[in-house]
């Protein structure tokens, strides 16, 4: 009889990592692919489905917003009651949302074996939530899969057992990859009015850019001074159009800087294609763009992701006038090497160790 094997998703960077795998562990698991509901609108959900041909999720919790304490409580529950009814041979989560903190937590503490894909990153910044849900998620999994070496040697220092830590590469890729002809056939420069490579691609969600105001004021004035040079597109994440009307920062949307909703993920890895440089907060992005070779700035100061800054395109970046001449002097595209494993094959190396180990 095949294995029961649960695959965890929730929010939008869950959605795009778990595709191939979910199709690849079909063929030799009894897969239950459950979506928590962490993100639910249309945009924030169900378009991924339809644009990466993801099959209706077998469970869906349907938890929605709220605190970090109240959304984990709620997935926890939701997750135990299915487990308690019946129980899969491996709980696999992805990346660092709070779906992958409370799957993690509901599983173990009914003695299930959890596979983590994306273990390992640490930005070593506690005042980030999604950090604080990689450690407790890697302190809890049976088995971890590293995205890049960086990751292997912070669950090594951390005391992990090496039989444990597979490097297989990183899954987002595997994504990219499958996708790349249906991505350049879209012509996004028309659909926005822009030149090709002559405009940003501009994302933030992160709370410490967005949730404060004067932070996220010093960011749109700098965006406005950019905007001067390049036309500016930003989809807007859920998060972000909150805090612009909360914020009362509806003033800085003008005809150089178009404010959209967020876009499906074909239409965002064209748009970083096509992009002039990308200027963002995502985790996700800053690994596309590394692979895709396009310039990247990291509002941020940290990144989990060291491996983009040392063999990628990713420069991280203090919105202040004096960044200005650095982005203009590095966004010149500068061809770096390959990364280990980032070749569009994870979903494989994840599914022959998971046969072995099962
Ligand atoms: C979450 C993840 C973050 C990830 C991001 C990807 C955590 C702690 N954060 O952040 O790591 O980078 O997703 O996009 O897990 N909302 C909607 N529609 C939705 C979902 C949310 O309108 O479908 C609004 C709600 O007002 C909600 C807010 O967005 O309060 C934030 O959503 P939440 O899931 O708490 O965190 P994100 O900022 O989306
Ligand atoms: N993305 C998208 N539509 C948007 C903005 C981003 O499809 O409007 C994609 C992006 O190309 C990447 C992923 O979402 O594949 C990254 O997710 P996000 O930035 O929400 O989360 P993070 O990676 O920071 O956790």
């Amino acid at each position: 009889m095949k294995k029961t094997v649960d695959l965890i998703i929730g929010a939008r960077p869950n959605f795009i990592k778990v595709v191939k795998l979910n199709r690849i562990l079909r063929e030799n698991f009894n897969v239950r692919l459950i979506h928590t509901g962490q993100h639910y609108t249309k945009e924030m959900s169900d378009i991924f489905f339809e644009d990466l041909s993801i099959p209706k999720p077998d469970y869906s919790f349907d938890v929605k917003s709220g605190t970090h304490a109240y959304q984990t409580y709620k997935i926890m529950v939701e997750y135990e009651r299915l487990l308690l009814k019946r129980k899969p041979h491996l709980c696999v989560v992805f990346g660092d949302v709070n779906s992958t903190m409370a799957a993690t937590i509901a599983a173990k503490k009914l003695y299930l074996k959890v596979a983590h894909v994306e273990a390992g990153l640490r930005s070593f910044d506690k005042s980030m939530p999604e950090e604080i849900n990689r450690i407790v998620t890697d302190s809890l999994s049976d088995f971890l899969f590293a995205p890049s070496q960086d990751a292997v040697s912070n669950l090594l220092k951390e005391g992990r057992e090496k039989r444990n830590i597979f490097l297989v590469g990183n899954i987002m890729i595997d994504t990219l990859k499958e996708n790349l002809d249906k991505i350049r056939s879209i012509d996004i420069c028309k659909e926005f009015s822009v030149k090709r490579k002559n405009f940003i691609y501009l994302t933030l969600h992160r709370p410490s850019n967005v949730d404060d105001r004067k932070r996220f004021i010093k960011i749109l004035n700098f965006v406005k001074i950019l905007s001067k040079e390049y036309p500016v597109i930003l989809p807007l994440h859920p998060r972000t159009e909150k805090m612009i009307n909360l914020f009362n920062l509806k003033k800085y949307i003008s005809e150089k800087i178009y404010f959209i909703k967020p876009v499906s993920y074909l239409k965002s890895v064209a748009l970083e294609m096509n992009s002039k440089f990308v200027l963002t907060d995502s985790g996700g992005i800053q690994e596309e763009t590394t692979f895709l070779n396009v310039p990247c700035f990291t509002l941020r100061k940290n990144t989990e992701r060291p491996v983009t800054l040392t063999e990628g395109t990713n420069t991280l970046l203090e919105p202040e006038v004096e960044s200005i001449e650095k982005i203009f002097n590095t966004s010149e595209r500068v061809k770096r090497n390959r990364i280990k494993y980032w070749d569009g094959k994870t979903s494989e190396r994840i599914s022959r160790i998971l046969e072995e180990l099962l």
